[in-house]
């Protein structure tokens, strides 16, 4: 079979301005090495119509599906943010349903496969990104698209009790069902997603590690999303001058998130007061800045984490800050990406302290970005994916406060010998599983040169 064209989809497409997003920066590395087709939501207008249009011809193409103002509510908004993402991240206390909504989501992925359908040649591979599209591959089928069609999960997996807060619970392995390989973040969530499966009676396990529904045959294996490692080190090693007004000297503590209550900000937050209260008043003056940029606005779990976080942010320092001493710095605008990674780079500390993540890219950027001679300390949680691969960070629970508080001082006073140790087993993770590797690996999968059925017997569940 000829490997034809690469045809991504995902919701969000670059715009102009800096981009804030894991998915967009790792679409956008991969196309830019492969080329092919990048299709994604155009900005909703009043009505919206069948097809694509195209608005940029390069090294990739990239095209936009329509978007109505009721859509992007229903699908976006709606469906997408205040339902998958919550349940996925095991917040179903957050979730609000709306059958509205669902319809929305149905009739956008309809719409989505109807465009990719018209636009796929035989040979062609679509590879589909996320949890707006769950629905796309069981339409194409429909449509009687026969090309291999990859699903890529940027966020975490539902486990079964979750589901059961899905009224279209049932109907998910079906819709995983269609695609001929779901590609996740960790094994967690391979595990997660197997025991989805079993709750559909037309679903069953083959003996290669494989699946099989009606007769279509499909797998479910993780594929650690990674980053364009040494472009990232480089663009750290040769960053502007960093516009920071802090002692040369004093350690630089770092958060980098979406503002999103997955990242765990007001525990982290919590967790730095706790430090702050307990510390030897003769010791460091650490500058703990959060860069936190807004998202999703419009849903209304996000702006009370928003209103919740400026609580604390100015609660802490009133307590805490002197004359001379801001000891936490909170920035809600989207960073300059060769500033970001200057402040990678300077910073002793990075706390990565989701209470569930998919992969979190942040992580790796900050190990990659790091003087291998000199290398800050990664706090990182265990519930962010990338802490399956990421075992020489140190591991914290991020819900417990205290933890955290001790983690942030054995971070600050780590001995060279152990920064260095702990540094050179992070290094291999990130720089040999980057964006590179993890593309190979699932194309090679999903177009099935690597032999599907013998690759797959290698991941077998026992
Ligand atoms: P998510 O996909 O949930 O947003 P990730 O950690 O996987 O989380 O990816 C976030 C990406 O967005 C990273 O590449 C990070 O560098 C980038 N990013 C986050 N905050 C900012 C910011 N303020 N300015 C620029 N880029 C940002
Ligand atoms: O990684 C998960 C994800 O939802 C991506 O799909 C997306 O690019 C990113 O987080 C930012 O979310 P949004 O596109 O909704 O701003």
């Amino acid at each position: 079979m000829s490997d034809g064209r690469l045809i991504v989809v995902s919701n969000r497409l670059p715009k102009g301005d800096v981009p804030s997003g894991g998915l967009v920066f790792a679409v956008h590395e991969m196309l830019s090495q492969t080329g092919g087709l990048w299709i994604g939501a155009a900005d909703p207008t009043k009505t919206a119509e069948d097809g694509l249009t195209q608005i940029g011809k390069g090294v990739y193409d990239r095209a936009t599906f329509a978007l109505s103002e009721d859509e992007h509510r229903h699908y976006y908004l709606g469906y997408s943010n205040s339902m998958l993402w919550p349940l996925f991240h095991h917040r179903a206390d957050l979730l609000s349903f709306d059958q509205d909504d669902f319809d929305g989501y149905a009739r956008v992925n309809a719409r989505v496969a109807r465009a990719i359908a018209e636009v796929a040649a035989p040979g062609d591979t679509i590879w589909i990104q996320d949890y707006h599209f769950l629905m796309v591959a069981k339409y194409l089928r429909e449509l009687g698209v026969r090309n291999r069609i990859g699903l890529f999960l940027h966020i975490p997996c539902p486990n079964v009790s979750d589901l059961m807060a899905l009224p279209q619970g049932a109907d998910l392995p079906g819709w995983l069902a269609a695609h001929d390989l779901v590609g996740l973040q960790t094994q967690r969530d391979v595990s997660a997603v197997s025991d989805l499966l079993r709750l559909d009676r037309a679903i069953e396990r083959l003996p290669n590690g494989g699946w099989i529904r009606k007769g279509h045959r499909f797998a479910v294996l993780s594929f650690p999303i990674g980053i364009d490692a040494q472009g990232f080190a480089d663009t750290a090693a040769s960053a502007p001058e960093l516009p920071l007004r802090m002692p040369r000297d004093a350690p630089l503590i770092l958060g980098v998130d979406r503002l999103d209550y997955s990242k765990g900000l007001v525990q982290r937050f919590d967790g730095f007061d706790t430090y702050l209260a307990r510390r030897d008043a003769g010791g460091p003056r650490p500058t703990f800045l959060q860069i936190a940029p807004g998202s999703r606005e419009d849903v209304a779990a996000y702006q009370e984490i928003r209103d919740q976080l400026e609580r604390r942010a100015g609660a802490i320092n009133g307590a805490h800050a002197d004359l001379d001493w801001t000891p936490l710095r909170y920035v809600r605008r989207n960073i300059d990406r060769a500033i970001l990674a200057g402040l990678y780079r300077r910073a002793d500390v990075a706390l990565v302290t989701p209470l569930a993540d998919g992969m979190n890219l942040v992580a790796k950027e900050f190990v990659a970005a790091q003087d291998d001679e000199d290398p800050g300390v990664l706090i990182l949680s265990h519930f962010a994916g990338a802490a399956e691969q990421l075992r020489a960070a140190l591991l914290v629970n991020p819900f417990d406060t205290s933890a955290l508080a001790e983690a942030i001082d054995r971070a600050i006073h780590m001995p060279l010998a152990e920064r260095l140790e702990r540094h050179a087993a992070l290094r291999p993770m990130v720089f040999d599983q980057d964006i590179t590797w993890w593309r190979d690996n699932f194309l090679r999968h999903l177009r099935g040169h690597a032999g599907f059925d013998r690759a797959m017997a290698r991941f077998s569940a026992p």
